[in-house]
């Protein structure tokens, strides 16, 4: 059914202002004033604004990782990530050295097929190059349109590639129009530093900071700009923690390179001393990079208001305290890295940045949606309200208040690291596509609405179909 939403204010990466909103055949059909009302469903969105729906380019559903597997899986993770505002997500698929890349697409498809009540796309891991690789990227990208490849520059003997590895997706990344990705922090330095630790009798969740200091994530980014720069290619730096990887980003972006750079709410919000807290309770806090110092938190967000960061993901890796956090009780090494946040990402920017005058209105739309869906090939599709895009709204109460409990979020984990902060803003419905998925605070969505999107290459738009209005 058509549906009209009235008496709301319209905010884009680039205007704010009151207009209705007619959806019809899951797009946004006009925008305007006296709309024909006719065959319309009517929603009221007085005292809210309307925001697209937000991008979450980072986010690790239904992954093994640390000898466990993360506990959200698509489904459970899309129904957290509708609640908070989020109606797209991109996912990390894994891939195995040796093992065709497409073995691994299939097997991401299986783990969301039918599962999600969002729209979701993937990003390819790439962790060897060679000619098998190289003969099926074309595919990746034509077929199953992923054109972003992901490398790890971290996690040694798990998910690390060396730097000829990076270099050569790079220079294959150019070719081919896709975005390279990297986890950018010096694996092998952090392996010695993880020894020297162990060795001393270092087990708390605390060492797990310590031995990965900032300069090594500041190194890492540095490298990675460099190759890009000598591949004269394109790099998005994830999870940018610190000031040392924000200034590599910006010094690259100040001699005109394509680099580009997120951040996460857990690093303008959390910090170190959150690892500290006793009685095990730090391992709630393991994130790589790790949490910094807060005064790291002024420079990223200056970073975002400057532009030189462009991206807010969620890094959304969640596991229970209870028996799988807990695998690292007497070695901080043990401890699954990764915390459950796709559900708060967006209210906490709005309430953190747009409430405490740290960014605008629409700096917000686009951190929280509009600049992935250029960066990723999914824009105009998605990232925005215009006439021919996927009606994905969030329809946004700017004066209600929740505290975040893991009581009352909606993620499988069964702690929440932002337990007790007080957020202004909130949801009050969302639309995926024309329909419901949260109304009025309530999950009105299904399992299997949401659909794999198959994106266009880097920087190039999506190409919209044309949608004629139904006659009343
Ligand atoms: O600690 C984190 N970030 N876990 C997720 C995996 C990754 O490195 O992004
Ligand atoms: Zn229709
Ligand atoms: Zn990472
Ligand atoms: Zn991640």
């Amino acid at each position: 059914m058509k549906k009209l939403i009235k008496n709301g204010v319209i905010v884009t990466a680039t205007d704010t202002y009151e207009a209705d909103v007619l959806i019809d055949h899951q797009v946004v059909m006009a925008i305007g004033h006296n709309l024909d009302e006719a065959d319309c469903e009517i929603v009221d969105a007085k005292g809210c604004y309307i925001f697209p729906g937000g991008i979450d380019p980072h986010t690790h559903l239904d992954m093994p990782f640390g000898g466990t597997v993360t506990k959200d899986d698509f489904e459970t993770g899309t129904v957290a990530a509708a609640f908070g505002g989020t109606t797209t997500i991109i996912d990390f698929c894994l891939t195995n050295k040796g093992e065709p890349l497409q073995k691994a697409i299939d097997r991401w498809h299986e783990k969301s097929s039918g599962k999600a009540s969002i729209d979701y796309s993937f990003h390819l891991m790439v962790s060897e190059i060679n000619n098998d690789v190289l003969a099926e990227l074309p595919n990746v990208i034509e077929k199953e349109g992923i054109t972003s490849f992901k490398v790890f520059m971290a996690y040694k003997n798990v998910f690390q590639s060396d730097d000829a590895t990076l270099y050569r997706t790079l220079l294959e990344a150019k070719k081919l129009r896709a975005l390279v990705m990297v986890h950018a922090e010096n694996g092998d330095v952090i392996e010695y530093l993880v020894e020297q630790a162990l060795a001393e009798g270092n087990t708390d969740p605390i060492y797990h900071a310590l031995t990965r200091p900032p300069e090594i994530e500041g190194e890492a980014t540095g490298r990675a700009a460099q190759l890009t720069q000598l591949a004269d290619s394109q790099l998005y730096v994830v999870h940018v923690s610190c000031a040392q990887a924000a200034e590599k980003i910006i010094e690259a972006r100040k001699k005109g390179a394509n680099v580009y750079g997120e951040t996460c709410p857990q690093y303008l919000v959390l910090d170190q001393t959150d690892l500290e807290k006793p009685n095990f309770e730090g391992a709630k806090y393991v994130w790589s990079p790790p949490l910094r110092e807060k005064w790291h938190q002024d420079v990223l967000w200056q970073a975002l208001k400057n532009g030189d960061l462009q991206t807010l993901g969620s890094d959304q890796c969640s596991f229970d305290f209870k028996g799988q956090k807990e695998l690292g009780k007497d070695d901080f090494t043990k401890i699954p890295n990764g915390g459950p946040i796709i559900e708060d990402r967006f209210s906490i920017l709005f309430s953190e940045g747009v409430v405490k005058g740290r960014i605008s209105l629409n700096q917000f739309v686009d951190l929280t949606s509009t600049k992935a869906a250029k960066l990723f090939g999914l824009y105009p599709k998605k990232g925005t309200i215009a006439v021919g895009g996927d009606a994905d709204l969030v329809i946004f109460d700017p004066n209600q208040e929740r505290t975040i409990s893991a009581d009352t979020h909606h993620m499988a984990v069964d702690y929440n690291a932002f337990e007790g902060m007080t957020i202004k803003g909130e949801p009050v419905s969302v639309l995926s596509r024309g329909e419901f998925v949260v109304k009025e605070k309530q999950f009105v969505g299904k399992a299997g609405h949401g659909e794999y999107i198959k994106r266009a290459k880097h920087n190039e738009p999506y190409q919209l179909k044309k949608v004629l209005p139904t006659n009343s």
